[in-house]
């Protein structure tokens, strides 16, 4: 289809949380000269402009009023080996979960912790994602990404990328700047399953399988996250809320000292990863809503890190739930929780 803008269009369909915001004018960019002729057009220049993927990991907080493009490029590739490594590539707008399943199809384990992520590749490095043990870091080889500034396509690796838990420079300094447009991953020949996650392990005893093929792990991670985290296709959300927060050993301590369930995972350099869930069900979150709102912006019932939009939830009442959850673990355990999505 000819490349075209398009005039206050819902963007409800377009993010996982069901918000019902407008884009002033939109773009779908299916081809890089889409990209490069979005840059010739008046509207580029006029107002604010939004780089959008597969939505799963943003919050619409207002109508944009602006320029909204959603990335839909398509394409996936076996660029051969480099020794050790598949390398695969797939293309910004192709699916998350049905490239997972692609790669095992093909016999290239190594993506199968990261089965039924929601959203699509192009967002994947934006916050790293992470699940049951991987990251993607873990099995990035490069990225090819159109710079907004010159026009031009290039390749950047992954300390460029600057990945950090849940974190890259794409949310922070390139927010914006470039448009993620390829992903490579490196896919390892000699792979070894992945199941130090104790709900992994157990679903696997569970299920009597002690030597797990990569579509094992893939079908014990799928059937924890539909078991826990609700759907996006019935139920609105953006996965976790919020970061789990990371602290020094002597703030987990006291926690501990008051609090001696408190979840946490120590780290490397010696801090600890707590939680954030189980300092939110603490408070007495989980399965509830703000008191005096409309109550159809809640913590999922069986996942406190998930906010939900129960139905026609405003970007607002999610945000306020937000708050006052922050509010009350701040206050309770002196902790500050940071959102993961990107607010808009
Ligand atoms: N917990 C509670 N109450 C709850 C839920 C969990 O107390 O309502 C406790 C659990 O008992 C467990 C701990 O909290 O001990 C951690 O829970 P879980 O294993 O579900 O993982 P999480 O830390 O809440 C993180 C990621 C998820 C990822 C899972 C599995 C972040 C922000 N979230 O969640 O990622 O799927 O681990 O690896 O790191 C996402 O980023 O959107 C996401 C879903």
């Amino acid at each position: 289809m000819a490349f075209t803008i398009r005039r206050d269009v819902s963007l409800e369909a377009l993010n996982t949380f069901g918000i019902a915001a407008r884009a002033r004018c939109f773009a779908r960019i299916e081809t890089i000269e889409d990209l490069q002729a979005l840059r010739e057009r008046p509207e580029w220049a006029d107002g604010p402009r939004l780089i959008l993927g597969g939505g799963s990991n943003l919050l619409f907080t207002r109508d944009f009023d602006g320029l909204v493009a959603h990335v839909a490029l398509t394409g996936r590739d076996y660029l051969g080996d480099d020794g050790d490594h598949h390398l695969v590539s797939a293309c910004a707008g192709e699916n998350w979960d049905a490239f997972v399943r692609h790669t095992l199809r093909e016999a290239w384990p190594g993506l199968e912790n990261l089965a039924l992520i929601p959203g699509s590749v192009g967002a994947a490095p934006v916050q790293n994602i992470g699940a049951y043990g991987v990251e993607l870091v873990e099995r990035f080889a490069w990225l090819e990404f159109f710079d907004l500034a010159t026009g031009r396509v290039a390749r950047m690796n992954a300390d460029a990328c600057g990945f950090a838990y849940r974190d890259s420079a794409f949310k922070r300094e390139l927010r914006g700047r470039v448009v993620i447009t390829r992903v490579v991953f490196r896919l390892p020949k000699r792979w070894e399953p992945r199941i130090g996650y104790g709900d992994v392990r157990a679903m696997l005893e569970e299920q009597a399988i002690d030597r797990p093929t990569a579509l094992d792990v893939a079908d014990v991670v799928t059937a924890i996250r539909r078991a826990k985290l609700p759907d996006p296709a019935v139920i609105g959300n953006a996965g976790s809320f919020f970061k789990n927060p990371i602290v020094t050993s002597p703030v987990f301590d006291a926690i501990r000292a008051c609090e001696p369930n408190a979840v946490g995972y120590p780290q490397a350099d010696g801090c600890v990863k707590l939680a954030a869930a189980w300092l939110i069900d603490r408070c007495g979150w989980r399965g509830h809503s703000l008191p005096g709102a409309s109550g159809r912006a809640a913590v999922h019932d069986r996942q406190a890190l998930v906010l939900v939009n129960r139905g026609g939830a405003t970007g607002a009442e999610v945000l306020a739930l937000a708050s006052a959850i922050a509010e009350s673990v701040a206050a309770r355990f002196g902790v500050a929780l940071e959102p993961e999505p990107v607010i808009v």
